[in-house]
């Protein structure tokens, strides 16, 4: 057996070996071990850690994985609050810029051009070479704490390396998703029947509020950064600054250049223009800067932006490829979207082949043809869209795009309503995309999370004639599964056990995953607390729904049209005989687990990680219960800072066990 102080030792190596593979293998990308040595490093610390507990940390390689603990986050303010950039699009504007500060700091001075990161930015503060915490943007002023997120980063070092490092300084940078890691997690999506991320930067702002950080550690995000603020920072000038943050272990990258002149930020700006295409990540501009620090000083800020900086953004990437043919899409709400069949093209880190036209309106507007040169572009939409017509290289052989005027799916005559720019196909309950379209947004993971059914599964189902409703999933058995294509016995049961488990969905998202029109989640979450049960929500006038918050005309109309339907009404009986959510539950403060039952538990002084009233919340989810004052029959004291003396002396007295914030959530974990 080993003893304490050789683990002790043995740790405190392995871990700074990890620390040093991860930084040659995501910050460098030079990585000098296989992935198998690597792992048996990991294992020896875990091993060791669990052994000794009295050695762990949360700074320890090993709590990258993150933990499954959800957690709302708290909000923190900013040390120095996160400012915007002014932006411009045009050189004159790049160049008046220059003019203004040349006004206040003179002709002699550097400016520093850098690439701007298209990601989320993050805040975090190290102190004394420990990362403390790291923050989102939020308003500016204060934002989201993701810091458990933010260690599962791997090339954000959590504790640093070298000299000269502040006491405590703050760094900022962008979290970004790599397009090749974008491109992956979004085909896993579509396989599973998820909604998609639109872009790299909702992808990685998204997987930062993530309640679940291990689940977060395996987006595999990056994060570059950009800026150090703080007091007594090594040098003078920014771009040393940067340098210095390099040694110190992060990852800033190599594209930075310091310009003597605004000749040489026009030939930065000229270079990546071009060279953005080839990059593996998004940027949407140059970042100019002032590199001297008593410059920046100098110059200040606006109110919004700082006078030393500024963004030259780019325009959107476009490309011109041929237009082959159109696709005419039917929505789950019956809404018919022209889609533009494309040949293949490269657009900013994917491949496209389709692009939306959006309406009929549109297409006329455009003047596209079929077999055009179209200009397609990348929004903030999924789907990249037709923007224009190169009509110099219009062929003899192209032709004018006729408008269907019956639904492609069910032939059914298209109606376009007033003051609506699409066409809809007006089939609700026949139309087999509608159908479908409607069981995969019950099915979907904000709505009901059936687990194991994606598209591929309902269009099966679908197609064997075994689903025509909702109400139909929770008739289904094992046996009916099993011979579907691609099907295992343990993949039908795995379906059949996630419709059961779905029968305990809380009534607010069972009444989103009606799918009634305009009824979204928040909307659904008003309507179940006013209302409460899908039977008073039946016999509700328009005058009782527009009492609720948010609710106005256009939803209350659509409840009412809603609930008119005898189809919708067998449905929702025949949910309620399956026995799913139709009313929200009395008591509706689910225990987590029962990990604290019968514990009487005191919070005093202040946390880290979460709120007293959280803290309070979790010792109920977990089956404790709160008590506001000392006495014998106190189980234990979850200790803060700051705990006031007279009640430190109580403990005392009554042999009353302190508890940390960390032995806390680890007792719940
Ligand atoms: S400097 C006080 N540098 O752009 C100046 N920002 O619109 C702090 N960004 O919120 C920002 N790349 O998220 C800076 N090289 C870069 C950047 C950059 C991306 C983002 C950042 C900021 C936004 C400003």
């Amino acid at each position: 057996m080993i003893s304490k102080e050789e683990a002790r030792k043995k740790i405190y190596h392995l871990r700074e070996q990890i620390e040093k593979h991860n930084y040659n293998y995501y910050v460098l990308s030079q990585p000098v071990v296989s992935d198998f040595e690597y792992d048996f490093l990991m294992n020896d610390l875990m091993a060791l850690e669990k052994m000794f507990p009295e050695f762990s940390d949360e700074n320890s390689p090993t709590q990258r994985v993150g933990s499954d603990i959800s957690s709302e986050f708290r909000q923190i303010e900013h040390k120095y609050p996160m400012l915007s950039l002014g932006n411009t699009y045009s050189e004159e504007e790049l160049l008046e810029f220059d003019e203004r500060v040349k006004k206040v700091i003179g002709e002699n001075f550097e400016y520093v051009a850098e690439l701007k990161y298209d990601g989320a930015s993050i805040n975090m503060t190290y102190i004394n070479g420990k990362l403390r915490h790291a923050v989102t943007r939020g308003d500016g002023v204060r934002g989201d704490d993701v810091t458990s997120n933010v260690r599962t980063i791997r090339s954000i070092p959590l504790i640093l390396k070298g000299n000269d490092i502040p006491k405590e300084f703050e760094i900022r940078g962008e979290i970004l998703m790599f397009h090749d890691t974008f491109n992956k997690l979004n085909h896993e999506r579509e396989a599973a029947g998820e909604p998609l991320f639109a872009n790299p930067r909702n992808a990685a702002s998204g997987a930062l509020k993530i309640q679940n950080s291990s689940m977060v550690a395996k987006r595999n995000l990056d994060c570059f950064l950009y800026y150090i603020v703080g007091e007594g920072l090594p040098s003078e000038t920014h771009y040393d600054n940067l340098q210095k943050a390099r040694e110190w272990g992060f990852k800033v990258p190599q594209y930075i250049q310091k310009c003597s002149s605004m000749d040489a930020v026009f030939k930065f700006i000229e270079l990546w223009n071009h060279k953005r295409k080839e990059l593996p990540f998004n940027i949407d501009g140059i970042v100019v800067k002032v590199n001297s620090l008593k410059h920046q000083k100098q110059l200040g800020f606006t109110a919004k932006t700082p006078r030393w900086a500024i963004a030259f953004k780019f325009k959107a990437e476009q490309v011109t490829t041929r237009l082959v043919s159109i696709d005419f899409q039917v929505g789950r709400t019956g809404a018919v979207t022209p889609v533009a069949n494309l040949e293949a093209v490269h657009l900013a880190g994917t491949i496209v082949k389709r692009a939306s036209l959006h309406n009929a309106d549109q297409i006329e507007l455009h003047g596209v043809w079929i077999g055009d040169h179209v200009f397609v572009e990348k929004g903030g939409e999924i789907i990249p869209k037709v923007v224009g017509v190169d009509l110099s290289k219009r062929t003899p052989d192209c032709i004018p795009v006729q408008y269907i005027e019956n639904c492609p799916e069910c032939g059914t005559k298209l109606i376009r309503q007033e003051g609506e720019a699409k066409h809809f196909c007006p089939n609700e309950s026949g139309c087999p995309p509608q159908i479908k379209g409607r069981i995969e947004h019950f099915i979907s993971r904000k709505a009901m999370d059936i687990e194991g059914l994606g598209e591929e599964t309902v269009e099966l189902l679908y197609n064997e004639g075994l689903i025509r409703n909702i109400g139909d999933l929770y008739h289904l058995s094992i046996s009916q599964l099993i011979p579907l294509e691609r099907m295992g016995k343990k993949s039908a049961e795995n379906i059949i056990k996630s419709i059961e488990n779905s029968k305990q969905t809380p009534f607010e998202r069972v009444l989103f995953a009606l799918g009634i029109r305009y009824v979204g989640e928040t909307v659904a979450k008003k309507l179940a607390k006013a209302i409460g049960s899908i039977d008073a929500l039946k016999t509700s006038s328009s005058e009782d729904l527009k009492q609720v918050e948010e609710i106005g005309d256009k939803i209350a109309e659509s409840i009412i049209y809603f609930f008119k339907d005898e189809k919708n009404l067998s449905v929702i009986e025949n949910l309620k005989n399956a026995g799913v959510k139709l009313a929200v539950e009395e008591n509706s403060t689910q225990l987590l687990s029962e990990k604290l039952k019968g514990l009487s538990i005191l919070i005093s002084g202040t946390f880290e990680k979460y709120s007293r009233d959280e803290l309070k919340e979790l010792i109920e989810k977990h089956g404790g219960k709160n008590t506001g004052s000392i006495s014998s029959k106190t189980s234990f004291i979850l200790a803060g800072e700051n705990m006031g003396p007279a009640k430190l002396e109580k403990a005392r007295k009554f042999g009353i066990r302190l508890v940390s914030e960390q032995e806390f959530l680890k007792m719940i974990e």
